[in-house]
C-alpha cells in the first residue's frame, strides 16, 4: 500500500467559536475549543515542519478604544472570554516566534465582517438567533425574525447608535491572500495587521443601507446598551496598505447588495427551505 505524504506550505487558522454573549455564559467551552484547539494545531504544524501561519484575530482585542481610528500599536484590552481567547492566541504566537524564529506568523485583526459571495451561493448562516447585527437584520428581512432591537441610541454619535467598521468578506479574503504572500518575505517574524475599511458606519446607517438593497422594511425596537459594547470602533488600515499592498475595495452598499442576494436565495441558509431549526 502506498502511503501518500503531503507537505503543507502554510496554515490559515480561522477556526473558533465567536459569539461574544455565548462566551460570557460558557467561558470553559471557549477556552477549550479556541485555545486548546489552537495549541494542538500549532504542535502538529511544528511536528510536520510547517511554520508559516495566518491567524484570524479580531478588533475585539482593542476593547473600548479611547480614540479612533485604531492602529495596531493601540493598547489591548478585552471585555469577554471570546476576546480573551483571541488575545491569548496572539500572545502564544508572539511567544512561539520568540522561541523559534523559523516561525513566520501574521495576525489579522478583523473588524466587522459582513456581506456574502456575489454568486449568492455562499453566505453567513449562524446557528440559532444571530448575535451579530447583519445576520439578524438579514433574518428580519426574510421574515424569520419580526424586528431588530437597537442596542442603545444614546451614544455620542451622529444618530446615537454604535459605530463599527464593516468590511466585505471578499475584501477579508483578499487580505488573507495578501498575508500568505507576505509570509514569503524573509524579514517577516510575527506581525499584526488591521483588516477594516477605515470608515465607521452606525447601526441605523447599516439598517437603512440594507433596506435600500433589499427593498424590505426592517421594523425597529429601541433597547438599552448591550454590556461590553464599545461606542465607536474603526480601523486605521495604513499598515496593511503599506506592507501587504492591500486595501478594502467594497463599500456598505456592496456589502448589503451581496448579503441580500445570498439571503433572498437562501432564506434558511444552508438548511432546507422553511426549516427553522437552523
Ligand atoms: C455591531 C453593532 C451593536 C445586534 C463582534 C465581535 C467581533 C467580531 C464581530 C468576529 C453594535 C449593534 C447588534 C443587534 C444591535 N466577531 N447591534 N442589535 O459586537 O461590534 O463585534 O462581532 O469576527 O470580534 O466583538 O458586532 O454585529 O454584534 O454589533 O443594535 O441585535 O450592532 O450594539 O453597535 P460587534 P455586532
Amino acid at each position: 500500500m502506498t502511503l501518500f505524504t503531503c507537505r503543507f506550505d502554510a496554515v490559515i487558522h480561522f477556526a473558533g467559536l465567536k459569539a461574544v454573549g455565548e462566551s460570557v455564559r460558557k467561558p470553559l467551552l471557549y477556552f477549550d475549543n479556541n485555545l486548546i484547539g489552537t495549541i494542538i494545531l500549532f504542535q502538529v504544524m511544528a511536528a510536520h515542519g510547517c511554520k508559516k501561519l495566518v491567524f484570524s484575530s479580531s478588533a475585539t482585542v482593542y476593547g473600548w478604544p479611547k480614540e479612533v481610528p485604531c492602529t495596531e500599536e493601540f493598547p489591548l484590552s478585552v471585555t469577554n472570554p471570546y476576546g480573551r481567547t483571541k488575545l491569548i492566541i496572539e500572545e502564544i504566537c508572539r511567544d512561539l516566534y520568540c522561541s523559534d524564529s523559523d516561525w513566520k506568523i501574521i495576525l489579522l485583526r478583523y473588524f466587522n465582517p459582513v456581506g456574502a459571495h456575489p454568486s449568492g451561493s455562499i453566505g453567513e448562516d449562524p446557528r440559532g438567533i444571530p448575535n451579530n447585527l447583519m445576520p439578524f437584520v438579514q433574518q428580519v428581512a426574510v421574515g424569520r425574525l419580526t424586528s431588530l432591537t437597537i442596542f442603545g441610541n444614546d451614544y455620542k454619535t451622529s444618530d446615537g447608535t454604535g459605530i463599527r467598521d464593516y468590511i466585505h468578506v471578499l475584501d477579508l479574503a483578499e487580505g488573507h491572500i495578501a498575508a500568505l504572500r507576505k509570509l514569503d518575505d524573509a524579514k517577516i517574524g510575527c506581525e499584526v495587521y488591521n483588516l477594516g475599511t477605515g470608515k465607521g458606519t452606525s447601526v441605523l446607517e447599516m439598517v437603512k443601507a440594507f433596506e435600500q438593497a433589499s427593498g424590505k422594511k426592517i421594523p425597529l425596537a429601541m433597547g438599552g446598551r448591550r454590556p461590553g459594547d464599545a461606542e465607536i470602533v474603526y480601523a486605521s488600515t495604513k499598515k496593511a496598505e503599506r506592507e501587504l499592498n492591500w486595501k478594502a475595495k467594497h463599500g456598505i452598499d456592496d456589502m448589503c447588495r451581496d448579503q441580500w442576494n445570498w439571503a433572498s436565495k437562501n432564506p434558511y441558509g444552508y438548511g432546507r427551505s422553511g426549516d427553522s431549526s437552523n
